[in-house]
């Protein structure tokens, strides 16, 4: 997560029993990534990953040196997401890194079975961040991913506690992913503005943004969503990216760190209503698993039962 998957959130997970994740791009060099790695190692001797982000930019970040960092320093996982990650795969493979792709289709993710990736991420409409253009919710995109996959999946979007877990694994998930619900936890390096926004949000409280681009990002409503949404709404099919810079670009720094809540842009998921609270990383994971637990042999024997 852009901004917000530093070393310290990435360790804190891998700590909790998770797989923790750096975010490769918003270290701004390979160098600067082969410092936070190195960083991160020091936090947690568990296994971690990097996110490397296919941005539709013009000028490419130096994708080679990234990867290059990443394998030297023997990290065990890439989480891959936006284009197709066909031209670091090769080299991941090839040095033992397994890599999940992140998707929002179920074509995509065959897609990326079909390139060699060893499982894939299920992004449904629901998540916080980029959700695509085809707007199916998990409820239906994990059982068709179940449908038609062969390798292991992952549910993301919408996921917050043990309710969450045990229906996405009954739905064929192997395990969830959390993007929003991470950040309202005292060790993620963010802004308390943050994490009390996240809280005080509802279900009711995110937008979509850039849709007439097909860019589409799911954000925290503030002053700026509804600014850019109003020009959105002006330009209609016209709209061009330079129309709405100010409300998206470069505004993380403003929000993740210095707490200007109206700064611009940020990514969301609509999960913020589920999440009333700020604990560690630890107790949110021991709390998912314990109630995971009360939840299979509580309720859902208990149906068996009857
Ligand atoms: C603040 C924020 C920043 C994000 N940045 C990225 C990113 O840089 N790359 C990426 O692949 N996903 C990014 N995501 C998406 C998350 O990795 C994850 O897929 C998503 O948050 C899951 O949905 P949820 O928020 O409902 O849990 C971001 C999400 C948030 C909330």
């Amino acid at each position: 997560m852009h901004y917000v998957g530093f070393a310290e959130l990435a360790a804190a997970v891998s700590n909790a029993g998770g797989l923790g994740i750096i975010t490769g791009l918003t270290q701004k060099t390979p160098e600067d990534l082969d410092a936070e790695i190195k960083k991160c190692k020091a936090m947690t001797d568990k296994p971690f990953g990097v996110n490397l982000t296919f941005l539709p930019v013009l000028t490419a970040p130096d994708y080679p040196g990234y990867v290059r960092v990443i394998i030297e320093n023997g990290v065990k996982a890439v989480e891959t997401a936006g284009n197709n990650p066909q031209s670091v795969l090769p080299y991941l493979k090839e040095a033992g890194v397994k890599v999940i792709h992140k998707c929002t289709s179920v074509r995509h993710a065959l897609k990326a079975q079909a390139i060699g990736c060893d499982a894939v991420s299920v992004d449904g409409f629901e998540c916080g961040g980029h959700p695509g253009e085809d707007d199916v919710p998990n409820m239906i995109l994990l059982p068709r991913a179940a449908d038609e996959l062969d390798i292991p999946f992952v549910a993301s979007g919408g996921q917050a506690d043990a309710r969450s877990l045990v229906a996405s694994l009954a739905m064929g998930a192997d395990g969830i992913n959390m993007g929003t619900r991470f950040i309202a936890t005292k060790e993620a390096p963010v802004h308390e503005n943050v994490k009390q926004a996240i809280v005080a949000a509802s279900e009711l409280d995110t937008r979509l943004v850039m849709r007439p681009l097909r860019n589409t990002e799911r954000v925290l409503t503030n002053e700026a969503v509804e600014k850019l949404l109003v020009i959105e709404k002006e330009k209609g099919k016209d709209l061009q990216f330079t129309d709405i810079i100010e409300q998206v670009a470069g505004v993380y720094p403003r929000i993740m760190m210095e707490g200007d809540m109206d700064a611009g842009a940020w990514s969301c998921g609509m999960v913020a209503g589920l999440i009333h609270d700020i604990p560690t990383c630890k107790e949110l994971i021991d709390r998912i698993m314990t109630e995971a637990e009360q939840i299979i042999r509580g309720r859902l024997e208990g149906f068996l039962a009857a």
